[in-house]
């Protein structure tokens, strides 16, 4: 019997990151490139998670993977012993929801396996994924998750959730990978210290971040791609105030903006990991040409990057 199969995507935040753990709106996407994972009966009467070459036993106390994977499929009900195993595809680096995509894709093959007796539906999926998140993340507002589980352009908060939004076109973006890696719970933790340090700093961010946040759903379901990279370049600006940035990112986000990027801006929870450029494209051949100059100049520089649609159609 072959294995059954499970699929994720990634994500791109395109405004609003770490202000929604605060409770303030965001806009994410989900992207292409994401996670797979298989799921078949154990032969040893434990369950076990095979990622890359590692094996991890689910509920060990050995790491935080065996934790969230014990976390993951303690929320699916009536789960046999499984033998797991998880791949990403994701650029390496962080940022584009790595962790959120195994999740869910885990979560799909242990459905797919179940076959509909236990009818686990899409909010036990989001369950267990976010159960695996808290081991990582400490306080995920979800927003990933979400993302990975849903794909497509929407705005999210933590008291509702996702509103799908209609983007007049196709949006066009290239993502780089600054090739190191931030640590989520450290960066969310960090802003987090900061605001209680600075209750001002808190005050008068989360209503920026909210404002610049409402105007780029706007331009997105306007088409209006000068709009949405202003709001963009103003969104890296809060977040630098917030110490997310690094040098790597602020010289990605400057490189990308000279070689015609309309925006540019990390994404995730930066302290490393990717950012995103904001291509002027209003088709395919446009954006690999816009995509080429902007890859073209990171690359010069020593970083990588890809280009990726955020669609207007589900797909
Ligand atoms: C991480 O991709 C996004 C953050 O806002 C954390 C979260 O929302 O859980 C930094």
């Amino acid at each position: 019997m072959s294995p059954a199969r499970g699929a994720a995507c990634g994500k791109v935040i395109l405004l609003g990151e770490h202000a929604v753990v605060h409770g303030t709106p965001a806009i994410a996407s989900g992207i292409e490139h994401g996670a797979e994972a298989t799921a078949e009966p154990s032969t040893d009467g434990r369950s076990t998670l095979l990622l890359g070459a590692a094996e991890h036993i689910a509920g060990d106390t050995g790491g935080d993977l065996c934790r969230a994977f014990g976390a993951l499929l303690a929320e699916l009900p009536g789960t046999p012993p499984l033998r797991v195993t998880a791949e990403s595809r994701l650029l390496p680096g962080g940022g584009l929801g790595s962790s959120a995509a195994l999740a869910v894709s885990i979560a799909r093959a242990v459905r797919a396996f179940d076959g509909g007796v236990h009818a686990i539906d899409d909010a036990r999926i989001l369950a267990a994924a976010s159960a695996w998140e808290r081991v990582f993340h400490g306080n995920p507002s979800g927003i990933d998750t979400t993302a990975a589980a849903l794909g497509g352009c929407f705005l999210y908060t933590r008291a509702e959730g996702a509103s799908p939004l209609a983007l007049r076109r196709d949006v066009w973006l290239a993502i780089g990978s600054t090739g190191t890696s931030g640590s989520t719970r450290l960066m969310v933790e960090s802003v987090a210290r900061l605001f209680e340090r600075k209750p001002d700093v808190k005050d008068q961010t989360l209503p920026a971040i909210t404002a610049l946040v409402r105007n780029a759903a706007l331009a997105l379901e306007a088409g209006d791609l000068q709009g949405l990279g202003r709001l963009m370049v103003l969104n890296q600006m809060l977040l630098a105030g917030l110490l997310v940035s690094t040098e790597d990112l602020e010289r990605m986000c400057n490189l990308a903006r000279d070689a015609g990027a309309l925006g540019a801006k990390l994404t995730g929870a930066g302290g490393g990991g990717s950012m995103i450029a904001l291509l002027d494209a209003h088709d395919e051949d446009q954006a690999e040409r816009a995509a080429a100059r902007v890859l073209g100049a990171w690359r010069s520089a020593g970083y990588d990057g890809l280009l990726a649609r955020i669609s207007a159609q589900p797909r």
